[in-house]
């Protein structure tokens, strides 16, 4: 499996639009410490670099939410690791990779606010509306894509791929 020669959004694209978004996630959430939560593990990536462009405080805690066998969404959501900080009252921001059929930051939403949040809202490095299985919206979106398989930047194909610093598509790909 090859990736892109060309980068689909190169590192310095999403250095520059991550800043925009730290900036934008600063003032929504100033005085009210936030439970940043990255999305294990292809949101890990993305939340690191967010996280040290902030200008407020925030605490940090980890979901681990699996809905994907390949490239093929299985439809169901499964949960195998979870936040060990209480959630009640706190202000959830879930940081993920990307919003696709929805399924999965719909799962973990719906968690957050079941786990007694008092908010929960979404940033998502990559958005594929074509793909929306279920209603969901991010209030923080880097990119807006097209019905691309993308990997890198914390995206993977089997595990292959995250650790690249860009977005690449994979060669002769197409999301079944
Ligand atoms: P959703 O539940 O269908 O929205 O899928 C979200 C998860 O599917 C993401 O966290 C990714 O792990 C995976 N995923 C969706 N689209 C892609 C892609 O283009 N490349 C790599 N992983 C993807
Ligand atoms: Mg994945």
């Amino acid at each position: 499996m090859q990736i892109s020669r060309e980068p689909l959004i190169s590192a310095a694209a999403i250095a520059e639009r991550i800043g925009e978004l730290a900036a934008d996630i600063s003032r929504d959430y100033a005085n009210c410490l936030p439970v940043a939560l990255p999305v294990l593990k292809g949101g890990l990536f993305f939340a690191a670099d967010l996280l040290r462009r902030l200008h407020i405080e925030a605490t940090v805690d980890l979901i681990r939410a699996r809905s994907y066998a390949g490239r093929l969404s299985s439809g169901t959501v499964e949960f195998t690791f979870l936040p060990e900080q209480p959630l009640r009252g706190r202000h959830v921001l879930i940081i993920e990779d990307i919003l696709d059929t929805g399924r999965t930051t719909a799962a973990v939403m719906d968690r957050m606010l079941a786990a007694g949040a008092a908010s929960a809202e979404l940033c998502v490095l990559l958005d594929k509306p074509a793909r929306r299985v279920v209603p969901m919206s991010a209030k923080y979106v880097g990119f807006t894509i097209d019905d691309h398989f993308v990997v890198g930047y914390g995206l993977d194909f089997e595990e292959r791929f995250r650790h690249l610093p860009a977005i690449h598509t994979l060669d002769g790909e197409r999301p079944a």
